[in-house]
């Protein structure tokens, strides 16, 4: 073995040791009887797979500002104002800011990222920066590109042929925006094109779907129902899906069973969703996150995603993918024990599923990408947004950081503040 990490405990609870050789997990099993190279002892602490984002604007991302801030700080503001900033954007710059957020994300044990870009600018400026970033960061992070028609497949003049060049320059995912289209029956057929489009090419599709208030916006049916017409079962994506917040119950009681005999995965945005929706509510203030408790009961895979990072729409946020869980439980109101680790898994597990990343996971096999967290357990890293003790790529450390802890200057009080409740043999 390159490495052995002992005392690691897995999300499962397992309490076991890993080993390393080369760029692959070798073997998990408690006190694991080999030889290494190096050997690190994790105290107990809590190693899990590499933290996963299945919705990200990378090409906005770092943008804050340019050219001006979003003042009403609503989505339609926001795409406005993408639409202000597009015909400025320079490919070095947009470059820079992307591999700057590439950083973060590594730093925060974010290794793989599914990416929309907008292909509603006839020079694919952003496409050629994306795929030029995915070229050079695929050595620590897993960059999957989205082609998505961002002023509406059909609203927008060359928007399809745009996406179709998209898609033969390298992009990896066919993306669209029914709710945008002039009118719903133009969404409808968005969705049916873009599908049939992404069956003829084996494509997998990921929406921005029903990012609205409207109860009446229900392009998920006509995904669902395109997805099985199509054979596409467990390629499909629909993100956000807010207009489900919205939805009469009696709708959703028959549309939940579609959904999950599609195959389709659903992405909730809880930062973006909580802040961008319900702004036409007085009160009561509608939420406007997607029904999550209500997906995964019905048997739909739901990721939380980050969607976006100092850009037109949000303007904080730092790629750390425990503070999206942090903010879904929340909103979600999903506080019993099972249902955080759902919130965990929703930043992990389960977004690296609808992505389709090969050898993820901590089993023998398994590339050896991990992250160890300052917690003991998936709850705790999520109330603690647990720092990255350390993250491994294919075996090597990428990075480090040290564990959260005070000194204090309080008479009679320890020196030292630990907000974990019990730390283990660390
Ligand atoms: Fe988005």
């Amino acid at each position: 073995m390159d490495l052995i990490i002992r005392n690691a405990t897995l999300a499962d609870g397992r309490r076991v040791d890993i080993g390393i050789a080369g760029e692959t997990i070798a073997a998990v099993a408690p006190a694991l009887d080999a030889r290494a190279v190096r050997k690190l002892d994790a105290g107990g602490d809590l190693v899990t797979a590499p933290f996963v984002d299945a919705h990200f604007h990378m090409d906005a991302t770092l943008s804050y500002g340019l050219p001006r801030v979003n003042a009403s700080g609503t989505l339609l503001e926001g795409i406005a104002l993408w639409g202000e900033l597009k015909p400025q954007l320079a490919q070095d710059a947009l470059v820079e800011r992307a591999l700057q957020y590439c950083d973060w994300a590594v730093a925060r044990g974010l290794l793989a990222i599914r990416t929309h870009v907008d292909v509603c600018d006839a020079r694919l400026l952003a496409v050629e920066a994306l795929l030029d970033v995915k070229r050079r960061v695929a050595p620590w992070i897993d960059l999957q590109l989205v082609a998505f028609p961002q002023d509406g497949l059909l609203r927008s003049p060359g928007a399809f042929d745009n996406l179709k060049r998209a898609i033969a320059m390298g992009v990896d995912v066919v993306g669209g925006i029914p709710h945008f289209e002039r009118t719903m029956a133009q969404g409808a057929e968005s969705v049916r094109l873009l599908c049939e489009f992404a069956a003829q090419q084996g494509l997998m599709v990921d929406m921005h779907c029903d990012e609205s208030d409207d109860p009446l916006s229900r392009h998920i049916e006509t995904l669902a129902s395109e997805t099985l017409r199509l054979g596409l079962q467990g390629r499909v994506t629909g993100s956000h899906l807010t207009s489900m917040h919205s939805m009469d119950n009696y709708y959703v009681s028959k549309l939940l069973p579609l959904i999950a005999e599609s195959g389709v995965a659903a992405i909730a945005n809880p930062l973006i969703n909580i802040t961008l929706q319900g702004r036409h509510d007085t009160y009561p203030k509608r939420r406007g996150m997607t029904r999550v408790l209500e997906l995964l009961a019905a048997g739909v895979p739901v990721a939380f995603g980050h969607d976006c990072v100092m850009d037109p729409w949000y303007g904080l946020g730092s790629g750390d993918m425990l503070e999206v869980a942090h903010m879904g439980l929340h909103v979600a109101q999903m506080t019993g024990q099972a249902a955080m680790r759902q919130c965990f898994d929703a930043v992990t597990a389960t977004p690296a599923r609808i992505l389709g990343l090969q050898g993820y996971g901590i089993a023998p096999g398994c590339k050896a990408d991990l992250v160890w967290l300052d917690a003991a357990d998936p709850v705790e890293a999520i109330r603690l947004r647990a720092a990255r003790r350390l993250v491994l790529r294919r075996g090597r450390v990428v990075s480090e950081a040290p564990p959260a802890r005070a000194t204090l200057s309080l008479p009679g009080r320890p020196a030292t503040v630990d907000f974990r409740l019990s730390r283990k043999e660390s």
